[in-house]
């Protein structure tokens, strides 16, 4: 280990392995600072891995890796409060890591903007943003403290570099604003940061570390992978669950999940379902099981402080709520007016969830919908009382009522959390600050265990808005509160993006936007976008206009249908990529430089993407647009490749293209030596079709082979961490004399689900 004392701060560094280092700085005074409440990484540490050196330079210091420099840091300093944030009162921690000019910043998480994070400030702090956010909107409801940054090499080869900062306190992260700032500004509220440095001669190898550190992503079941249907205030009752059911399977629209938002509880409580409207839920959802659905249920955080409601007098009892500043119950109103909430920091709290979240499961609900876990919180109690009084102070001393009151009024909700007190397991109150953007991950924990107690053998479903570094093990994503525009739409592509970047695959926005009345158009689009997405969930707002893929007429539907079911036509190939996410971490849905690297030109694509190593998609992103203009990139660089389109089967080359796209299609590409594996449309995830086709794109050039893995298991069980799965590779070789398929076997534990297959060229 590393050692270093400057005047005031201590500096440690300490190496992993060949490629992962962790630096810790803090502030003398405070050596011993910890916050024991984030999740401890998930790699062995070797303590002292030689090779690793901290050295001294004149403004900072240098971590090397065999006398080569690894990262710079420079401006070691030390912030009081109020330079910073006027909200927090304590120590900010304060470096620079300094970038060449030409490097490029990629990740940080849930974030809007382009994928290349400079010029922008961003903010770690989990915040419900309320659908209405722009371009440059931070923080948003989850936190991701990692970023990458892509530098020329010192022996000119490209390199790049993942920084993890090891702490949930709030954070800022300052990225190459001009000459203000030359690299990236880190500052923490925290008297000591944890770094960990991730090299990596290619940017794979750098996420696929950070998922080493944080955990590999979950494998999804595969009903998680189809369409689900979701609205605010739909369905209202029992015959409407039914009727939402039945049009689907009538229509022919595949569908896979139906979703109850608050409005099937009693009065918005947890755990509740409203008598009159849902009674016998437990027979609704067998007829639902019926019809081939999985039922998903909405759970807040808010526990209605009501006595007399079972959950709330058991919370009480046993004492699991978060306190407020004079130790009582923090009090803050939600969807169910005032609340209180559990402590899921404390081991007790989760375990007493898990026992609520067990009679849902018991009712045989599939899967759990954690929202307003920022915690979101519209007032607290003591808070809006305390504005209250003094407003009314200064309207009877005729006061002016100025622009700073009207900031604070609209800052209420951003600072409801700031009087919350937690208890730490051995009893030691704990500022909330050190909780707030943890909150998420400890709920998905506690919800967890509620399906392992159940359903010990089942993949869990649990669906959540916010979360931290780590939350890939336990959930997929929504990107929260949404608007129908195609702003929107097109920074769902961005935040997709930036997210699967950044360690957690299994996302998506709302399909069609929350707020607001999507327009036809614009939710057909949509759904193209979702089609190929990793998660896919159409959802909507309560007096919204209704978004189901039948609501505005035959054109419309027959389109939306098409895309629906070509997500289910997509499904071999999707699940095996999410099989491959989850042993690798390097996300399903990637953006081009990912996988060409070497192509400057993908380095400016933003609302492109590929899904795994071979499907290019350029969804139609502006209305009225008929045509779309595709980048297609160069293999290694400049390597002219072929690119097969989708749905006429023309082949098209690298650079720039103009793609025809009438409202029906949404340009798909396959790349040169790849194939796609897809069925026949199928109703739900459960309905099997024994025949399997390839697309295959061999291209013209020498390389006729075309590899194409494909993976299956039983898509609900655990069984797969067991080796009940089936693991291959087709290999297909194009030659004068047709085409030879060969399956190369990797992992033969279990019977995968064709008996037929066709390989389809469209040469
Ligand atoms: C929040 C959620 C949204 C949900 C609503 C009502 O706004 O983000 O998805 O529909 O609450 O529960």
């Amino acid at each position: 280990m590393n050692v270093s004392h400057e005047e005031n701060f201590k500096l440690e560094l300490e190496g992993l392995d060949r490629k992962i280092s962790r630096l810790s700085v803090s502030t003398r005074p405070e050596e011993d600072y910890v916050n024991d409440l984030i999740p401890p990484v998930e790699v062995e540490e070797k303590v002292g891995k030689a090779g690793w050196e901290l050295s001294r330079t004149s403004d900072g210091f240098t971590v090397e890796y065999s006398g080569s420099p690894v990262a710079k840091f420079t401006e070691l300093s030390e912030v009081s409060s109020d330079r910073v944030d006027g909200q927090n009162n304590g120590q900010w921690l304060r470096l620079v890591h300094k970038l060449a000019d030409n490097s490029r910043v990629f990740g940080l998480g849930e974030k809007t903007g382009y994928l290349e994070k400079s010029g922008r400030v961003y903010e770690m702090w989990n915040r419900d943003t309320n659908g209405f956010y722009t371009h440059n909107e931070d923080p948003l409801y989850s936190s991701i403290p990692f970023y990458i940054v892509q530098e020329e090499g010192i022996d000119q080869t490209r390199n790049f570099i993942g920084v993890y900062l090891h702490q949930a306190e709030r954070s800022r992260f300052n990225v190459k604003n001009g000459e203000r700032m030359d690299g990236v500004g880190i500052t923490v509220f925290s008297p000591k940061a944890t770094l960990y440095l991730i090299a990596g001669e290619e940017i794979k190898q750098v996420v696929k570390g950070y998922t080493r550190l944080t955990g590999k992503p979950l494998l999804p079941p595969k009903w998680a992978l189809g369409y689900h249907h979701s609205k605010y205030g739909a369905p209202g009752d029992r015959e409407e669950a039914l009727k939402i059911a039945k049009d689907f399977r009538r229509r022919g629209i595949p569908c896979d999940a139906l979703y109850f938002d608050i409005q099937h509880m009693d009065s918005n409580k947890d755990f509740t379902w409203d008598e009159a409207r849902f009674p016998e839920p437990e027979s609704l959802i067998d007829q639902l099981h019926e019809m081939d659905y999985r039922v998903v249920n909405i759970v807040d955080p808010g526990i209605k402080e009501e006595e007399g409601y079972e959950v709330y007098d058991s919370g009480k009892e046993n004492d699991v709520f978060v306190k407020d500043l004079e130790g009582e119950d923090f009090s803050g109103s939600v969807w169910a007016g005032f609340c209180v909430f559990p402590d899921f920091i404390r081991k007790d709290a989760r375990d007493w969830w898990a026992s609520q979240n067990e009679k849902l499961l018991d009712q045989g609900v599939d899967g759990i919908w954690n929202d307003m876990n920022e915690p979101a919180i519209f007032f607290g109690e003591k808070q809006i009382k305390r504005i209250a009084s003094e407003l009314e102070d200064k309207i009877s001393n005729e006061d002016h009522l100025g622009l700073s009151c009207k900031q604070r009024l609209a800052s209420i909700s951003e600072n409801n959390t700031n009087s919350m007190v937690h208890e730490s397991e051995e009893g030691e109150k704990v500022d909330h600050q050190k909780v707030h953007n943890l909150y998420a991950l400890y709920e998905a924990v506690a919800t967890e265990q509620a399906f392992e107690r159940k359903r010990p053998n089942r993949r869990p479903f649990i669906l959540t808005r916010s979360g931290f570094s780590g939350i890939q093990k336990y959930a997929a994503k929504w990107t929260g509160d949404n608007s129908s525009t195609w702003e929107h739409m097109r920074m769902s592509i961005y935040m997709s993006l930036n997210l699967g970047l950044s360690g957690l695959p299994l996302v998506g926005p709302d399909i069609g936007g929350f707020d607001g009345d999507v327009e036809p158009e614009l939710l057909t689009r949509w759904i193209q976008l979702g089609s190929v997405l990793p998660f896919f969930r159409n959802h909507s707002s309560l007096d919204t206009t209704p978004q189901e893929p039948w609501s505005f007429g035959e054109k419309y539907e027959d389109i939306n249908r098409k895309y629906i079911s070509l997500r289910y036509r997509l499904l071999p190939f999707l699940y095996t990529e999410f099989f491959r996410t989850h042993r690798s971490g390097i996300p399903v849905m990637r953006p081009l430089f990912m996988e060409f690297p070497a192509d400057e030109e993908t380095y400016s694509v933003s609302d492109q993407f590929l899904i795994g190593d071979s499907m290019l998609v350029a969804p139609v992103v502006e209305r009225g647009s008929e045509r779309r203009l595709v980048y297609l990139p160069y293999e290694d660089g400049n390597r002219e490749i072929s690119w097969l389109d989708w749905w006429t089967g023309n082949r098209l080359e690298s650079g720039y293209n103009v793609l025809e796209a009438p409202l029906e299609v949404m340009p798909i590409l396959v790349r040169e030596g790849k194939g796609i594996p897809y069925t026949a449309p199928v109703q739900h995830t459960g309905e099997v079709r024994k025949e399997l086709n390839i697309k295959v794109n061999p291209g013209s050039g020498d390389q006729k082979e075309v590899q194409v893995p494909i993976y299956d298991d039983d898509g609900e069980t655990k069984g797969y961490d067991q080796g009940n799965y089936f693991y291959g590779e087709f290999i297909i070789e194009e030659s004068g004399e047709g085409t030879a398929l060969e399956l190369e076997v990797k992992h033969d534990g279990y019977e995968p689900f064709w008996s037929e297959i066709e390989v389809i060229n469209p040469d």
